[in-house]
């Protein structure tokens, strides 16, 4: 995602160093932020020569280099939280006061990223979505120790980028990461109980106004992210049985399957094919659906019903007003419709009867939020 990132830095006018440990990752990035412009440029999308972008563009040999010669570090590395802290550490240990440090962390907590750095004012989560340069949204992270000034630095930053900022807490997942999660948790749910087959859902769910289907997602995503994320979420929100993690996904992980980046993950990919379903998946339990499978409308029902759900869990839980909720699933995940929008087209006694039906069949994860009942009862 760092290649993705620094394309659209370059696409600003920004001067832009990478730093990896593994210098074949710094090749590979390259590779894509010249792909990435050229295509643009082939389109006439890119009022400037890619060839003069990427003149802006050059290797930070070390990182306390980076630190001292940039106004802003965007971290992009695995999610691993020793990992990031290890970074931090040695970010604020070089960065000149006034450096802006900021994590694209999926789901981990900024403010623990920002104690580790040792000056956790300046440390903020610049969250950007996948794939970054078409993607319109980036979540500003507040952790517990931003100062206002880093707040206002790092939105006036993803002005510049031609982006839509929106702010939020330091809660898990953020906005998106937490309220989208069954999106794709439960597609994997309907998988594990043979209820349905990878492109029943997929084909649903696009025909439904959504531009991908969950394990299309995941696999442009990647797996290895996705189910991080689940984990994060799932640790983080105590053990709460809707953000269980799929034993599908820790399997695929486990093999390095873990989507478009390796080849293969839920479908199989091959240059200039159109992918096709991986014939693999049943080494990890998945098998024909019983009855034929559910049917394109209750799949898009299900999934819904517990995506608006977790949004209604979430402005209870405080993470975010319901009109940014909206937003956010809109521009970083490319929802036809926010959830709230969608809860007012199904009207919320309707919802109630749905996620209780849901409840009595499949249990405690579809349990209405508490919030959702307040709100009906006014
Ligand atoms: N990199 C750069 N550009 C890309 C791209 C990529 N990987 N994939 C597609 N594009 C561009 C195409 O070139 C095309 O540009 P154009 O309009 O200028 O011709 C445009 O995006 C549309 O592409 P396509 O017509 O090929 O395909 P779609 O219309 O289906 O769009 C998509 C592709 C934008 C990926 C769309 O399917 C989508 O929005 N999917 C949902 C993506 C999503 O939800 N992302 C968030 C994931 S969660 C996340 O990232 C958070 C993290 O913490 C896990």
């Amino acid at each position: 995602m760092g290649a993705g990132i620094a394309q659209v830095c370059l696409q600003a006018g920004h001067e832009v160093a990478l730093y990896d440990v593994d210098h074949v990752a710094i090749e590979r990035g390259r590779e894509r932020i010249a792909d990435g412009l050229r295509r643009l440029a082939d389109k006439g999308r890119l009022p400037i020569d890619p060839a003069e972008l990427l003149a802006r563009l050059r290797d930070a040999h070390t990182l306390e280099g980076l630190a001292q010669e940039a106004d802003i570090v965007i971290e992009a590395a695995l999610e691993d939280i020793d990992l990031k802290r290890t970074i931090f550490r040695a970010l604020g240990a070089s960065a000149p006061a006034g450096v802006i440090l900021a994590t694209n962390t999926s789901a981990l907590s900024v403010t623990e990223i920002g104690y580790a750095s040792g000056t956790a004012e300046r440390t903020l989560g610049l969250h950007f979505f996948n794939p970054a340069p078409v993607m319109a949204l980036v979540e500003v992270v507040q952790g517990d120790q931003t100062s206002r000034a880093t707040m206002a630095a790092g939105l006036a930053f993803v002005d510049g980028l031609a982006k839509t900022a929106v702010a939020c807490r330091d809660e898990p997942g953020f906005i998106v990461n937490r309220v989208n999660r069954p999106f794709t948790l439960e597609a994997l749910r309907m998988l594990e109980g043979h209820e349905a087959t990878i492109e029943q859902v997929d084909a649903a769910i696009a025909g439904a106004g959504y531009p991908m289907g969950p394990f299309a997602l995941m696999d442009l995503v990647g797996i290895d992210v996705n189910y991080a994320v689940a984990r994060a979420l799932y640790e983080a929100l105590e053990h709460a049985e809707r953000f269980r993690p799929s034993p599908i996904q820790e399997q695929l992980v486990g093999a390095s399957r873990l989507g478009r980046k390796s080849g293969e993950g839920f479908y199989r990919y091959a240059d200039g094919q159109p992918p096709v379903i991986s014939e693999r998946l049943v080494e990890v339990g998945v098998g024909p659906p019983m009855e034929g499978g559910l049917p394109a409308d209750e799949i898009v029902a299900r999934i819904e019903a517990a995506v608006i759900n977790e949004a209604y869990h979430a402005a209870g839980d405080g993470v975010a007003e319901a009109s940014d909720i909206d937003r956010a699933l809109k521009l970083g995940a490319s929802h036809p419709r926010g959830p709230f929008e969608r809860a007012g087209e199904i009207g919320l006694g309707p919802l109630i009867d749905r996620l209780a039906g849901y409840q009595a069949i499949y249990g405690e994860r579809y349990r209405v939020a508490q919030v959702l009942w307040q709100i009906a009862a006014i």
